[in-house]
């Protein structure tokens, strides 16, 4: 009986203190936001509706890093709710994650005109507070979403360095250690979900590296999506209808076309 009693205790007990340390971790996170409205001095600042800092569980092992707002996030101050955000959550879902296991934040926190790339000058005043996110968030893994948050984050949060970082195409699906400022993380660099609406061959590419990405993380659910795939290909032997035997199908090959660096 005590022993049942102190296993429901220590249950409860963690739970209550996964809440605080969420409480925590939001609370510090909402002091980021009202840095960057009271102090970021940028022209995209002027020019954007709104600010668009994050969203997702404060206290997520897995944080995706993205480029910047487009219209869409702009309209809204939230990242990621357009065509990118969508491919983004089919994505999660295809590997049994939600919002409630991600955080999700951008290099910029204010959308660049016409959705141009992020300038040099942009990343400097912004990235101290994707800087910041990181460091309260902690998470194990970091998947970066196209080149400028690989390269960032590759560097090691040094700007002039991400020249030397390879670019996303040979770089996406690979594990990268990382230890900054004390802190170890596990990177992996995916193609931007936005790449795939301009170029379909990257959707298989994108759909392979996320359940890599949840065979790493000892996701059940990718366990049962990959038994669903050989399910699909393991098929029925065709039957002969002139001599009654059964044919094996060969397995059609997969053509593999060159992609496009985002
Ligand atoms: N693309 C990004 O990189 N971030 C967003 O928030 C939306 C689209």
């Amino acid at each position: 009986m005590i022993l049942i009693l102190i296993f429901i205790f220590s249950i409860k007990f963690k739970n209550l203190l996964l809440i605080s340390i969420s409480m925590v971790k939001s609370q510090e996170l909402e002091k980021v936001r009202s840095r960057i409205l009271t102090e970021l001095k940028c022209p995209l600042k002027d020019a954007a509706k709104n600010l668009v800092f994050g969203k997702g569980n404060p206290d997520a092992s897995i944080m995706f890093i993205g480029e910047a707002p487009g219209a869409k996030e702009d309209e809204l101050g939230i990242p990621f709710v357009g065509a990118a955000g969508k491919e983004l959550d089919k994505l999660l879902r295809s590997i049994g994650l939600t919002l409630d296991d991600v955080y999700i934040a951008n290099i910029l926190k204010y959308r660049p005109p016409e959705n141009r790339d992020p300038a040099v000058d942009e990343i400097y005043r912004h990235t101290p507070y994707l800087i910041d996110q990181i460091k309260i968030i902690r998470p194990k893994i970091i998947c970066t979403l196209g080149n400028y948050s690989t390269k960032f984050v590759l560097a090691q949060f040094d700007i002039p360095n991400m020249k030397k970082i390879s670019g996303i195409t040979q770089l996406h699906g690979k594990i990268n250690p990382l230890i900054i400022d004390g802190m170890e993380f596990m990177v992996i660099p995916l193609y931007h979900p936005a790449a795939m609406l301009y170029n379909p061959n990257l959707r298989k590419v994108l759909g392979e590296d996320f359940l890599e990405m949840g065979r790493i993380l000892g996701l059940k659910s990718v366990e049962v999506v990959e038994e669903k795939k050989e399910e699909k290909t393991v098929k029925e032997p065709k039957i002969n209808k002139e001599t009654g035997s059964k044919k094996e199908e060969k397995p059609k090959k997969e053509v593999q076309k060159g992609l496009g660096e985002f």
